[in-house]
């Protein structure tokens, strides 16, 4: 895809160059956060229980809203908290946000509905009302605990 495939506040990231032990200097686009979805051990599995993972619509919606250069997506083995399983870590601006139970195309609107209104804010955001009830904590300095904006107000202004 290329940059004029891009609305522009989508695609103006810059590009660091950084070197490497080898010497040789590799091309690194900056982001403003990154996405796993987790598809490990537990997470989708429906022999133990859980609900599958929107896999496709994860896929799909990422490659129709263009978020490419700005948002990364991976779907990974396992995060870690299976018995929150279907877990979801959404990183913004340095800030973790863990979410369980994520098993639905609705689900996945929400999720990135949430990433865009980050990226327009350019700040981390609470999460909208309709993922706050599956938000956990996970690390010690955790988003949940953080005090910041609201996601509305930081819209409405
Ligand atoms: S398999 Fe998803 S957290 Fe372990």
């Amino acid at each position: 895809m290329s940059g004029k495939d891009y609305p522009d506040w989508l695609a103006k990231t810059p590009i660091h160059q950084i070197a490497k032990t080898d010497g040789e200097v590799g091309e690194v686009r900056i982001q403003d956060g990154h996405l796993f979805v987790c598809q490990g051990c537990c997470c989708g599995n429906f022999d133990r229980g859980f609900m599958p993972i929107p896999i496709v619509e994860f896929k799909g919606q990422w490659e129709r809203r263009k978020l490419r250069r700005r948002f990364h997506l991976t779907i990974s083995g396992c995060l870690g908290p299976c018995t929150m399983a279907n877990v979801v870590l959404l990183n913004f601006g340095g800030r973790s946000t863990w979410l369980h139970s994520i098993d639905s195309a609705v689900d996945v609107t929400l999720i990135y509905d949430y990433a865009e209104a980050m990226l327009h804010a350019e700040c981390w955001l609470v999460p909208p009302l309709g993922l706050q009830r599956r938000h956990f904590q996970r690390y010690l300095v955790d988003s949940i605990e953080q005090p910041c904006p609201d996601i509305e107000a930081a819209l409405s202004t």
